[in-house]
């Protein structure tokens, strides 16, 4: 018999979630020899609609997927749950930094740590896609008690990773899959570090292939901003290529890293790089043939990309500040 994974998707009517749920109804998250039972989770306002989506997605006869449904109930959603993937939460606009959100949308996530720890599977696997995403994570985390292991706790950081590959491929003249180990640290947010120091382009070093200042100036700035252009110019925040991002996040969860390179995983800190440990930061990770992530240790890092992990991880600790009263004690 196939395997069968259950997956909650949150803020399922949303413009993530529209990109998302046909993806992973399709078999493109988890492969073509797994079914797919598919929840989708939303505020109570939002379930009318929610059966619109419900409806496309048994339009769409997608062969592996096994079950849809929809529900404003967590107990009902979560149930069992083995990927909550944590999408819902208010979007930015025109002007806003992703962590003036950080009050309003923090207790979402103190609710669904909570529902997390009472209603899915032991083994469940969360991954935090709405913003500040890290923070949001942070507080889940928390909420959720020492039930979920710190290695089932992600948020995306792979959006910049790939929007940085794109972008050092063009002006490096190579294709996308030519650029390696080009990983992300830090803060989902405008004061993120692609680490450009350590990555390749097509065997070389990309600091060798690529003009550093170009790299240490526009390119920066570039992928710091890449949200803020896209709600710029589309009057929107970005949807089909987040979308694409939880996929490939998911994905670079369930099989083992290139030998020849890393990814992108805000995960719980363990103190690696003097990222206080707790924090929800993102590092170069691989994952190997048993399945389980690790971040990369001995990576070397020169004056300015240490400087720059400084300033995302001030950026975290501040957060986390912020939300204090919302992070419950985690048993250590
Ligand atoms: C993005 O990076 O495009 C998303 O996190 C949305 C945003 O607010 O920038």
């Amino acid at each position: 018999m196939a395997k069968q994974v259950k997956v909650v998707v949150t803020g399922a009517t949303g413009q993530v979630a529209y990109a998302l749920l046909p993806r992973i109804a399709a078999g493109e998250m988890f492969g073509p020899d797994t079914e797919v039972d598919l929840r989708l989770s939303d505020i109570p306002q939002m379930i009318e609609k929610a059966k619109g989506v419900v409806m496309e997605l048994e339009d769409g006869a997608y062969p592996l997927l096994s079950r849809i449904s929809a529900s404003a109930e967590r107990s009902e959603t979560h149930k069992d749950a083995d990927w909550v993937l944590l999408v819902g939460s208010k979007p930015r606009g025109p002007g806003m930094e992703r962590n003036d959100l950080i009050r309003e949308n923090g207790p979402i996530f103190v609710a669904e740590g909570k529902a997390i720890a009472q209603y899915a599977g032991p083994g469940a696997r969360v991954v935090v896609v709405g913003n500040p995403c890290n923070t949001n994570c942070l507080i889940a985390r928390h909420a959720a008690g020492s039930t979920i292991p710190d290695e089932h706790w992600t948020a995306l950081t792979r959006l910049d990773q790939n929007r940085s590959r794109s972008q050092i491929a063009a002006k490096a003249g190579a294709r996308v899959r030519e650029v390696k180990k080009l990983v992300i640290w830090g803060n989902h947010s405008s004061t993120l570090y692609p680490d450009f120091t350590n990555a390749t382009v097509g065997g070389r070093k990309v600091t060798d292939a690529v003009d550093r200042a170009w790299l240490e100036g526009d390119f920066l700035k570039a992928i710091q901003q890449r949200g803020a252009a896209v709600i710029a110019a589309r009057g929107a925040s970005s949807a089909f290529s987040a979308a694409q991002a939880v996929v490939d996040h998911v994905k670079s969860l369930l099989a083992p890293t290139p030998a020849d390179d890393w990814t992108s995983l805000a995960v719980v800190s363990d103190g690696s790089y003097d990222v206080p440990k707790g924090l929800i930061s993102s590092f170069p990770v691989t994952v190997g043939a048993d399945g389980t992530w690790r971040i990369v240790k001995g990576v070397q890092l020169d004056a300015f990309a240490t400087s720059k992990i400084a300033a995302t991880v001030a950026e975290l600790r501040k957060e986390q500040v912020i939300v204090q009263d919302l992070l419950s004690p985690v048993a250590a």
